[in-house]
Protein backbone atom coordinates (compact mmCIF):
# COMPACT_ATOMS: atom_id res chain seq x y z
CA UNK A 1 0.00 0.00 0.00
CA UNK A 2 1.30 3.49 -0.71
CA UNK A 3 1.03 6.11 1.71
CA UNK A 4 -1.74 7.67 -0.53
CA UNK A 5 -4.36 4.98 0.21
CA UNK A 6 -3.15 4.84 3.87
CA UNK A 7 -6.48 5.23 5.71
CA UNK A 8 -6.58 8.35 7.12
CA UNK A 9 -7.95 10.49 10.48
CA UNK A 10 -8.21 14.32 9.87
CA UNK A 11 -8.88 16.35 12.91
CA UNK A 12 -8.42 20.30 11.73
CA UNK A 13 -10.77 20.91 8.76
CA UNK A 14 -12.95 24.21 8.58
CA UNK A 15 -15.93 23.24 6.87
CA UNK A 16 -16.64 26.62 4.73
CA UNK A 17 -12.92 26.56 3.70
CA UNK A 18 -13.26 22.76 2.63
CA UNK A 19 -15.66 24.00 -0.46
CA UNK A 20 -14.33 24.01 -3.49
CA UNK A 21 -13.80 26.96 -5.14
CA UNK A 22 -16.65 25.47 -8.28
CA UNK A 23 -19.39 25.02 -5.72
CA UNK A 24 -18.94 28.29 -4.05
CA UNK A 25 -18.88 29.56 -7.92
CA UNK A 26 -21.98 27.92 -8.60
CA UNK A 27 -24.41 29.00 -5.84
CA UNK A 28 -23.23 32.32 -6.38
CA UNK A 29 -24.94 32.18 -10.05
CA UNK A 30 -27.77 30.30 -8.45
CA UNK A 31 -28.35 33.18 -6.09
CA UNK A 32 -26.99 35.96 -8.77
CA UNK A 33 -23.82 37.42 -5.90
CA UNK A 34 -21.10 38.56 -7.84
CA UNK A 35 -17.77 37.09 -6.49
CA UNK A 36 -15.99 37.13 -8.92
CA UNK A 37 -13.21 39.17 -7.29
CA UNK A 38 -12.30 35.91 -5.10
CA UNK A 39 -10.91 33.84 -7.67
CA UNK A 40 -8.31 33.57 -9.58
CA UNK A 41 -7.72 32.88 -13.80
CA UNK A 42 -7.58 29.47 -13.33
CA UNK A 43 -10.84 29.62 -11.01
CA UNK A 44 -9.09 28.91 -7.98
CA UNK A 45 -9.40 31.20 -4.72
CA UNK A 46 -7.63 34.27 -4.97
CA UNK A 47 -5.96 36.47 -1.96
CA UNK A 48 -2.66 37.53 -1.02
CA UNK A 49 -1.83 36.94 2.46
CA UNK A 50 -3.22 34.79 6.05
CA UNK A 51 -5.46 38.39 6.71
CA UNK A 52 -6.75 38.76 2.95
CA UNK A 53 -7.45 35.31 3.00
CA UNK A 54 -9.68 35.47 6.05
CA UNK A 55 -11.76 38.20 4.12
CA UNK A 56 -11.84 35.74 0.83
CA UNK A 57 -12.99 32.72 3.03
CA UNK A 58 -16.09 35.23 4.61
CA UNK A 59 -16.90 36.22 1.29
CA UNK A 60 -16.85 32.67 -0.30
CA UNK A 61 -18.80 31.71 3.55
CA UNK A 62 -21.46 34.54 1.97
CA UNK A 63 -23.68 32.66 -0.68
CA UNK A 64 -24.16 29.79 2.18
CA UNK A 65 -27.47 30.79 3.06
CA UNK A 66 -30.08 27.83 4.10
CA UNK A 67 -29.54 24.66 5.26
CA UNK A 68 -29.65 23.10 2.40
CA UNK A 69 -26.79 24.96 1.14
CA UNK A 70 -24.66 23.34 4.13
CA UNK A 71 -26.17 19.96 3.25
CA UNK A 72 -25.29 20.52 -0.62
CA UNK A 73 -21.31 21.87 0.58
CA UNK A 74 -21.27 18.68 3.51
CA UNK A 75 -21.86 16.26 0.47
CA UNK A 76 -19.09 18.39 -1.74
CA UNK A 77 -16.63 18.42 1.17
CA UNK A 78 -16.78 14.61 1.88
CA UNK A 79 -16.40 13.64 -1.28
CA UNK A 80 -13.40 15.49 -1.80
CA UNK A 81 -12.06 13.73 2.18
CA UNK A 82 -13.32 10.31 1.12
CA UNK A 83 -11.31 10.59 -2.41
CA UNK A 84 -8.02 11.13 -0.15
CA UNK A 85 -8.70 7.62 1.66
CA UNK A 86 -10.20 9.80 5.02
CA UNK A 87 -12.31 7.40 7.43
CA UNK A 88 -13.22 10.21 10.08
CA UNK A 89 -13.12 13.70 10.11
CA UNK A 90 -14.10 16.48 12.33
CA UNK A 91 -14.98 19.53 10.97
CA UNK A 92 -15.51 23.51 12.29
CA UNK A 93 -18.91 24.74 12.12
CA UNK A 94 -19.54 27.97 13.19
CA UNK A 95 -23.31 29.30 13.99
CA UNK A 96 -22.13 32.79 13.19
CA UNK A 97 -22.14 31.50 9.80
CA UNK A 98 -25.25 28.99 10.04
CA UNK A 99 -28.37 31.32 11.67
CA UNK A 100 -26.45 33.72 12.99
CA UNK A 101 -25.59 32.47 16.12
CA UNK A 102 -29.76 31.82 16.86
CA UNK A 103 -29.95 28.56 18.72
CA UNK A 104 -33.42 27.36 17.29
CA UNK A 105 -31.65 28.22 13.56
CA UNK A 106 -28.22 26.88 14.54
CA UNK A 107 -30.46 23.55 15.17
CA UNK A 108 -32.11 23.31 11.39
CA UNK A 109 -28.47 23.84 9.84
CA UNK A 110 -26.97 21.25 12.23
CA UNK A 111 -29.80 18.79 11.22
CA UNK A 112 -29.52 19.19 7.60
CA UNK A 113 -25.23 18.84 7.78
CA UNK A 114 -26.14 15.59 9.84
CA UNK A 115 -28.62 14.09 7.28
CA UNK A 116 -25.93 15.21 4.33
CA UNK A 117 -23.16 13.55 6.64
CA UNK A 118 -25.00 10.23 7.27
CA UNK A 119 -25.85 9.64 3.57
CA UNK A 120 -22.35 10.51 2.89
CA UNK A 121 -21.11 7.92 5.53
CA UNK A 122 -23.64 5.48 3.81
CA UNK A 123 -21.76 6.15 0.92
CA UNK A 124 -18.40 6.41 0.88
CA UNK A 125 -17.35 5.21 4.74
CA UNK A 126 -16.53 8.56 5.42
CA UNK A 127 -17.68 9.22 9.44
CA UNK A 128 -17.86 13.22 10.50
CA UNK A 129 -18.17 14.70 13.49
CA UNK A 130 -18.45 18.68 14.22
CA UNK A 131 -16.23 21.19 16.62
CA UNK A 132 -18.38 24.46 17.04
CA UNK A 133 -16.24 27.34 16.49
CA UNK A 134 -16.14 30.73 17.44
CA UNK A 135 -14.31 32.94 15.38
CA UNK A 136 -11.91 35.58 17.31
CA UNK A 137 -12.03 38.72 15.27
CA UNK A 138 -15.50 38.71 15.63
CA UNK A 139 -14.70 39.17 19.56
CA UNK A 140 -15.76 37.46 22.98
CA UNK A 141 -19.45 38.47 23.25
CA UNK A 142 -20.26 36.34 19.56
CA UNK A 143 -18.30 33.71 21.21
CA UNK A 144 -20.32 33.20 24.07
CA UNK A 145 -23.05 33.45 22.15
CA UNK A 146 -21.74 30.82 20.00
CA UNK A 147 -20.79 28.76 22.91
CA UNK A 148 -24.51 28.78 24.13
CA UNK A 149 -24.84 27.00 20.73
CA UNK A 150 -22.98 24.77 20.93
CA UNK A 151 -23.60 23.94 24.86
CA UNK A 152 -26.94 23.32 23.61
CA UNK A 153 -26.40 20.65 21.07
CA UNK A 154 -23.61 18.87 22.83
CA UNK A 155 -24.15 15.03 21.70
CA UNK A 156 -22.60 11.79 20.09
CA UNK A 157 -22.01 14.40 16.67
CA UNK A 158 -20.98 17.87 17.98
CA UNK A 159 -18.42 17.22 19.99
CA UNK A 160 -16.09 19.85 20.54
CA UNK A 161 -15.86 23.13 20.89
CA UNK A 162 -12.56 25.76 19.81
CA UNK A 163 -11.62 28.86 18.38
CA UNK A 164 -10.29 30.32 14.89
CA UNK A 165 -9.99 33.14 13.20
CA UNK A 166 -7.16 36.26 13.54
CA UNK A 167 -4.64 34.71 16.11
CA UNK A 168 -3.59 38.48 16.58
CA UNK A 169 -7.02 39.76 17.83
CA UNK A 170 -7.70 40.41 21.18
CA UNK A 171 -6.26 37.42 23.96
CA UNK A 172 -7.09 34.59 24.42
CA UNK A 173 -7.74 35.24 27.97
CA UNK A 174 -11.25 36.92 26.74
CA UNK A 175 -12.84 34.03 25.78
CA UNK A 176 -12.51 32.06 28.68
CA UNK A 177 -16.26 31.93 29.78
CA UNK A 178 -16.92 30.54 26.47
CA UNK A 179 -14.36 27.67 27.15
CA UNK A 180 -15.77 27.36 30.50
CA UNK A 181 -19.36 26.67 29.18
CA UNK A 182 -18.57 24.33 26.49
CA UNK A 183 -16.38 22.29 28.54
CA UNK A 184 -18.63 22.37 31.50
CA UNK A 185 -21.36 20.81 28.70
CA UNK A 186 -19.30 18.35 28.28
CA UNK A 187 -17.32 18.97 25.07
CA UNK A 188 -13.52 18.50 24.50
CA UNK A 189 -11.71 21.52 23.60
CA UNK A 190 -8.95 22.76 21.08
CA UNK A 191 -7.77 26.72 20.07
CA UNK A 192 -5.98 28.03 17.21
CA UNK A 193 -2.49 28.87 18.57
CA UNK A 194 1.16 28.95 17.34
CA UNK A 195 0.59 29.37 13.72
CA UNK A 196 0.39 33.49 13.78
CA UNK A 197 1.17 33.84 17.31
CA UNK A 198 4.52 32.22 18.90
CA UNK A 199 4.89 30.02 21.72
CA UNK A 200 3.61 32.54 24.09
CA UNK A 201 0.06 31.80 22.17
CA UNK A 202 0.07 27.94 22.91
CA UNK A 203 1.06 28.36 26.65
CA UNK A 204 -2.07 31.25 26.71
CA UNK A 205 -4.32 28.19 25.05
CA UNK A 206 -3.12 25.61 27.37
CA UNK A 207 -3.48 27.91 30.68
CA UNK A 208 -6.22 30.21 29.87
CA UNK A 209 -8.44 27.80 27.63
CA UNK A 210 -7.55 24.87 29.32
CA UNK A 211 -7.72 22.88 25.57
CA UNK A 212 -6.41 19.09 25.34
CA UNK A 213 -5.58 20.30 21.47
CA UNK A 214 -3.77 22.65 19.98
CA UNK A 215 -4.72 23.85 16.09
CA UNK A 216 -1.61 23.92 14.24
CA UNK A 217 0.65 25.05 17.60
CA UNK A 218 3.69 24.25 14.94
CA UNK A 219 5.72 27.75 16.39
CA UNK A 220 5.55 25.49 19.70
CA UNK A 221 9.34 24.66 18.59
CA UNK A 222 10.83 28.02 19.11
CA UNK A 223 10.37 27.24 23.38
CA UNK A 224 11.70 23.84 23.60
CA UNK A 225 10.63 24.17 27.47
CA UNK A 226 7.40 24.55 26.23
CA UNK A 227 7.64 21.68 23.43
CA UNK A 228 8.57 19.27 27.14
CA UNK A 229 5.36 20.68 28.54
CA UNK A 230 3.04 18.97 25.56
CA UNK A 231 4.88 15.67 25.64
CA UNK A 232 4.62 15.49 29.44
CA UNK A 233 0.95 16.50 29.30
CA UNK A 234 0.33 14.60 25.92
CA UNK A 235 -0.87 17.62 24.35
CA UNK A 236 -2.06 16.71 20.40
CA UNK A 237 -0.81 19.05 17.82
CA UNK A 238 -3.36 19.35 14.53
CA UNK A 239 -0.44 20.27 12.25
CA UNK A 240 -1.44 21.42 8.58
CA UNK A 241 2.07 21.60 7.04
CA UNK A 242 0.60 22.49 3.04
CA UNK A 243 -1.43 25.81 5.20
CA UNK A 244 1.67 26.75 6.98
CA UNK A 245 3.81 26.61 3.92
CA UNK A 246 1.16 28.38 1.41
CA UNK A 247 0.63 31.08 3.62
CA UNK A 248 4.16 31.59 4.53
CA UNK A 249 4.47 30.73 8.11
CA UNK A 250 7.61 28.76 6.66
CA UNK A 251 9.53 29.12 3.82
CA UNK A 252 9.37 25.31 2.48
CA UNK A 253 8.10 22.06 3.45
CA UNK A 254 11.60 21.14 4.52
CA UNK A 255 12.12 23.77 7.23
CA UNK A 256 8.70 22.89 8.69
CA UNK A 257 9.05 21.66 12.46
CA UNK A 258 6.72 18.60 12.49
CA UNK A 259 9.26 16.46 11.81
CA UNK A 260 11.24 17.84 14.28
CA UNK A 261 8.17 17.79 17.11
CA UNK A 262 7.86 14.65 16.66
CA UNK A 263 11.12 13.02 16.91
CA UNK A 264 10.82 14.69 20.73
CA UNK A 265 8.04 13.40 21.31
CA UNK A 266 5.08 15.35 20.81
CA UNK A 267 2.00 14.10 19.56
CA UNK A 268 1.35 15.75 16.28
CA UNK A 269 -1.14 14.61 13.49
CA UNK A 270 -1.72 16.03 10.06
CA UNK A 271 -4.82 17.61 8.27
CA UNK A 272 -4.80 20.52 5.59
CA UNK A 273 -7.26 23.27 6.96
CA UNK A 274 -8.89 24.88 3.79
CA UNK A 275 -7.84 22.05 1.82
CA UNK A 276 -8.36 24.24 -1.83
CA UNK A 277 -7.27 27.35 -0.10
CA UNK A 278 -4.07 26.03 0.10
CA UNK A 279 -4.43 23.70 -2.89
CA UNK A 280 -3.90 21.03 -0.77
CA UNK A 281 -5.78 17.42 -0.07
CA UNK A 282 -5.15 14.97 2.68
CA UNK A 283 -2.90 12.60 -0.42
CA UNK A 284 -0.77 15.64 -1.08
CA UNK A 285 -0.30 16.02 2.83
CA UNK A 286 0.99 12.77 3.17
CA UNK A 287 3.22 12.33 -0.27
CA UNK A 288 4.89 16.13 0.76
CA UNK A 289 5.80 14.49 4.27
CA UNK A 290 7.22 11.42 2.88
CA UNK A 291 9.15 13.16 0.30
CA UNK A 292 10.37 15.64 2.74
CA UNK A 293 11.18 13.76 5.93
CA UNK A 294 11.46 10.19 4.79
CA UNK A 295 8.61 9.44 6.51
CA UNK A 296 7.37 6.00 5.61
CA UNK A 297 4.18 4.16 6.06
CA UNK A 298 4.86 3.35 9.90
CA UNK A 299 4.89 6.62 10.43
CA UNK A 300 1.38 7.28 9.11
CA UNK A 301 -0.04 4.40 10.34
CA UNK A 302 1.16 6.02 13.85
CA UNK A 303 0.14 9.61 12.90
CA UNK A 304 -3.15 7.92 11.93
CA UNK A 305 -3.48 6.20 15.43
CA UNK A 306 -3.06 9.27 16.86
CA UNK A 307 -4.94 11.22 15.33
CA UNK A 308 -7.56 7.99 16.05
CA UNK A 309 -7.14 8.38 19.73
CA UNK A 310 -7.21 12.10 20.09
CA UNK A 311 -10.48 12.69 18.32
CA UNK A 312 -13.51 13.75 20.38
CA UNK A 313 -15.69 11.16 19.33
CA UNK A 314 -17.06 8.51 21.61
CA UNK A 315 -15.10 5.25 22.49
CA UNK A 316 -17.66 3.01 20.01
CA UNK A 317 -17.13 5.14 17.21
CA UNK A 318 -13.32 4.93 18.03
CA UNK A 319 -13.30 1.06 17.83
CA UNK A 320 -15.19 0.56 14.86
CA UNK A 321 -12.75 2.52 13.34
CA UNK A 322 -9.26 1.42 14.87
CA UNK A 323 -10.92 -1.97 12.95
CA UNK A 324 -10.49 -0.05 9.48
CA UNK A 325 -6.47 1.07 10.10
CA UNK A 326 -5.94 -2.44 10.84
CA UNK A 327 -3.98 -4.36 7.78
CA UNK A 328 -6.75 -6.15 6.15
N1 LIG B 1 -7.09 29.59 10.29
C1 LIG B 1 -7.72 30.40 11.14
N2 LIG B 1 -8.96 30.73 10.99
C2 LIG B 1 -9.64 30.24 9.96
C3 LIG B 1 -9.05 29.40 9.06
C4 LIG B 1 -7.71 29.06 9.23
O1 LIG B 1 -7.12 28.30 8.45
N3 LIG B 1 -9.98 29.06 8.15
C5 LIG B 1 -11.08 29.68 8.51
N4 LIG B 1 -10.90 30.40 9.62
ZN1 LIG C 1 -7.46 26.20 10.98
Amino acid sequence: MTVSQMPKVELHLHHEGAAPPGFIRGLAAEKKVDLSGIFDESGGYKYKDFWDFLKVYEAATSVLHTPEDFARLTTAVLEESAASGVIYSETFLSPDFCGNRDVGAWREYLAAIREAADAAEAEHGIVLRGIVTCIRHFGPDKARETAKCAAETVGDWIVGFGIAGDEKAGKLKDFEWSFDCAREAGLRLTAHAGEWGGPESVRDALDDLRVERIGHGARAIEDLTLVDRLVKDGIVLEVCPGSNVVLGVYPDWHSHPIHRLRERGVKVTVSTDDPPFFHTTMVNEYNRLADAFEWDEGVFDEIARTSLEAAFCDAQTKAKLLKRLEPS
